[in-house]
C-alpha cells in the first residue's frame, strides 16, 4: 500500500506534479522477443545478399568444436592474455555471470545466487559480446586499406578476411537483436564502450598490430567457452523459452543449412564454429610477419601438405606456426 512515508509514493508524487516521466529503471536484462512480435517487425523485404557469404559448416564438425587455449610464449602474448582475462572478469562481475569450472558448477549453475543465468542475461551477454566483437576486424581493415592507398603496396589478401570477419560479427549481432531487445542501460553501456574500445584498438593497431591479432584470439577463446556453456544450458533445458524460438529469418538468409524448422541450438552451435575460426585466423595473423606475409586463408597456394582454409575441415584452434605455411611459391 502506498502511503507519504512510502518511497515510491513520493517519486510518483513529484513526478507527475512535475509532469515527468519515472526515471527508468537500471536494468541490463534483455527481454525475449516473442514469435508473435518478431512478425510484427519483420523487415525480411531489406536483407541483401551476404557481402561475404557464408562457407557451408557440417552440423557433425560445429558439433565438435572444442575449448581450447593457446599458452602465451612472449611478453606480448601475456599483456594479450592478462588484458582479456582483465577485461572479461571485470564484464563477468557487472552483469552477474560466473565461469563453471567443474562439472558440478555447470550442472547447478549457482542457482540461487547472483550468478545464476536466464535467459534475459544470456541474451544480453550475446549481444555485448558481439558488439565489441565487430570492432577489430574494421579497424584492421580500415587501417591496412589506408597503409595500402598510402604507400602504394598490396596488403597480401589480408583485408578482406578482417572485412568478413566484422561482417560476420555483426550478423551475430544483427541474428541476436531478432531474438532480444536490449534494455537502455544495456544500450548506454555499448555505446560508451565502443567509443572507448575502438580508439584504443586503433592506436594500439598503428602501433602493434601483431599484438591486437594475440589479443583478438584470446577474445575468441573466450567467445568459444561462453557459448560452449550456453549451448550446455539449452541441452539441459534450462531456459525452455529459448528453446522454442523460431530461428531469425535474417540467420536462415546467412548460414547455410539453418532452415525454418532449426533450433536456437543449431543457431548457437554455427555461432561458435564462426568464434573458433576468428580464434584459428588471428592466433595464425599474430604468428605472421605484419608486413611481408599472404593471409594464407585468403590467398591460397598449390601444396602437398595441409594448409590454413574457410571452412571446419582442416583447422588450428591454437593458430598455424609460420614455419608449417607455405608463404611463397615454392612447394
Ligand atoms: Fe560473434
Ligand atoms: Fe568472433
Amino acid at each position: 500500500m502506498l502511503s507519504i512515508k512510502n518511497p515510491l509514493f513520493i517519486k510518483r508524487t513529484l513526478c507527475s506534479s512535475l509532469h515527468l516521466q519515472p526515471i527508468r529503471r537500471v536494468s541490463i536484462k534483455t527481454t525475449i522477443i516473442s514469435d508473435k512480435d518478431a512478425e510484427k517487425s519483420n523487415d525480411v523485404e531489406f536483407i541483401t545478399h551476404p557481402l561475404f557469404p557464408h562457407p557451408v559448416f557440417d552440423q557433425k564438425d560445429c558439433e565438435s568444436i572444442e575449448v581450447t587455449h593457446r599458452e602465451p610464449r612472449t611478453i606480448g602474448d601475456k599483456i594479450a592474455h592478462n588484458g582479456i582475462l582483465f577485461f572479461r572478469s571485470s564484464f563477468d562481475l557487472v552483469t552477474g555471470y560466473k565461469k563453471p569450472h567443474t562439472p558440478e558448477q555447470l550442472a547447478h549453475g549457482f542457482k540461487g545466487t547472483r550468478y545464476e543465468m536466464t535467459a534475459g542475461k544470456w541474451l544480453t551477454r550475446c549481444i555485448f559480446l558481439e558488439s565489441v566483437a565487430g570492432v577489430p576486424g574494421m579497424v584492421a581493415a580500415f587501417l591496412r586499406h589506408l597503409h595500402s592507398i598510402r604507400l602504394l603496396k598490396r596488403d597480401k589478401a589480408w583485408i578482406e578476411t578482417l572485412l568478413d570477419e566484422a561482417y560476420n560479427e555483426r550478423m551475430h549481432l544483427l541474428t541476436f537483436m531478432k531474438i532480444g531487445k536490449p534494455s537502455w542501460f544495456t544500450r548506454f553501456i555499448i555505446y560508451v564502450g565502443q567509443g572507448v574500445f575502438c580508439n584504443i584498438f586503433f592506436l594500439v593497431y598503428l602501433m602493434n598490430p601483431r599484438y591486437c591479432h594475440r589479443f583478438v584470439g584470446y577474445l575468441e577463446e573466450e567467445a568459444v567457452e561462453t557459448y560452449t556453456h550456453m549451448i550446455h544450458d539449452l541441452d539441459a533445458n534450462k531456459f525452455p523459452e529459448l528453446n522454442k524460438l523460431n530461428v531469425p529469418e535474417i540467420a536462415i538468409q546467412y548460414w547455410p543449412k539453418l532452415t525454418k524448422e532449426s533450433t536456437m541450438r543449431d543457431l548457437i552451435l554455427r555461432i561458435r564454429a564462426d568464434e573458433s575460426k576468428h580464434r584459428e585466423v588471428n592466433h595464425t595473423l599474430a604468428n605472421l610477419d605484419q608486413k611481408s606475409d599472404r593471409n594464407p586463408f585468403a590467398l591460397q597456394v598449390e601444396t602437398d601438405k595441409p594448409q590454413p582454409e574457410n571452412g571446419l575441415k582442416v583447422t588450428r584452434p591454437e593458430g598455424w606456426e609460420r614455419s608449417d605455411i607455405v608463404l611463397s611459391n615454392e612447394k
